[in-house]
This record gives structure tokens, C-alpha cells and sequence, in this order.
């Protein structure tokens, strides 16, 4: 008898396994086509906005606004961390960079994955971004952050494009819809 019930419970151990994994499959479905990120002051630069990602046929349309910017480019940018609790926007961490790339245009081959170029301010400080980008998954940058830089991102200096200082920031979220 106690034999029998040592096995019982071996099988009831083995069932509860199987149910954890098939639970973990079906929870890494991703089901979500479109994020959004608002985007706020860092310190006192009067910079916000926003930005959606959205799934499309060529890649992840990336759209938004933004104001506040002195005019002018500023390099805007995924970051690795969606994490904005720092004075100075530094805990976002580094570009998101999941391959290991050189920093690069978002046209290039070789790019960071949170290299999105340029944000070109008018002379009200308003800047809008229109474009879509075929290297991005929205898989791979839920949770991460937006970067606004004071200064523009030349697109070649390694690791960052030397757009200077971090004027606002945001967290790529799952977007009502
Ligand atoms: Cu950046
Ligand atoms: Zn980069």
C-alpha cells in the first residue's frame, strides 16, 4: 500500500510538471501590435511627447510628437533599460543593442536595434518622427526606454553617436487599443 501511494504521488509530481510547461509555451505567445511610450522632462528641459510602435507589412511604423526641443537634431533613441529614475536619464542604461552591433543609422545593416536616427525640431521646438523600421521586433523593446538627446546623433561615433546629454525619457508600454 505504501508503495502504491509513493507512486500515486510520483505521477500527480509528473502531471503538475507538464501543465508548468505547456503554461509557459502558451505564455510566450506575443499578442500585442501596437506600444506606446510618453515621454517626459528630464531635470527641467520642458521636453515631452510621444511615440507609437505599431506592426506593419515592412517592419514597425514608429510614430510621434514631441515639443520643447531647442531647435534643431536631437538623437532619439531605444534604450536598454525602461528605467527613467535618474536625474540625468542615465539609468535607462546603453542603446538597446540585443545583436552586439556597432552604433549605427537606422538605415544601416549593422546598427543597434534602439538606433532610431535623428528627431529634427522647427524653430517652435516641436519634432515629429515618421518612419518604418525594419530591424525592430515590438517583442524585443516592450519594457524598454526612449531617449531624447540634447545634441544630434552623428550616426557613426561609437557606442553612442555623441549626442550628448539625455533630455527626456520613456517606457515602451502595451498601448489601449
Ligand atoms: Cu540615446
Ligand atoms: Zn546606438
Amino acid at each position: 500500500m505504501k508503495f502504491t501511494t509513493f507512486l500515486t504521488a510520483l505521477f500527480i509530481i509528473a502531471a503538475g510538471c507538464t501543465e508548468t510547461v505547456e503554461q509557459e509555451v502558451t505564455e510566450t505567445t506575443f499578442e500585442h501590435s501596437e506600444l506606446v511610450a510618453t515621454v517626459m522632462p528630464v531635470g527641467d528641459s520642458g521636453v515631452s511627447g510621444s511615440v507609437t510602435f505599431t506592426e506593419s507589412e515592412d517592419g514597425v511604423a514608429i510614430q510621434g510628437d514631441f515639443e520643447g526641443l531647442e531647435p534643431g537634431n536631437h538623437g532619439f533613441h531605444i534604450h536598454q533599460y525602461g528605467d527613467c529614475r535618474a536625474d540625468d536619464g542615465t539609468s535607462a542604461g546603453g542603446h538597446f543593442n540585443p545583436a552586439g552591433n556597432n552604433h549605427g543609422a537606422p538605415t544601416d545593416m549593422e546598427r543597434h536595434m534602439g538606433d532610431l536616427g535623428n528627431i529634427e525640431a522647427n524653430e517652435e521646438g516641436s519634432a515629429n518622427v515618421d518612419y518604418t523600421d525594419a530591424t525592430v521586433t515590438l517583442e524585443q523593446i516592450l519594457g524598454r526606454g526612449i531617449i531624447i538627446h540634447a545634441g544630434e546623433d552623428d550616426l557613426e561615433s561609437q557606442p553612442t553617436g555623441a549626442a550628448g546629454s539625455r533630455v527626456a525619457c520613456g517606457v515602451i508600454g502595451i498601448a489601449q487599443n
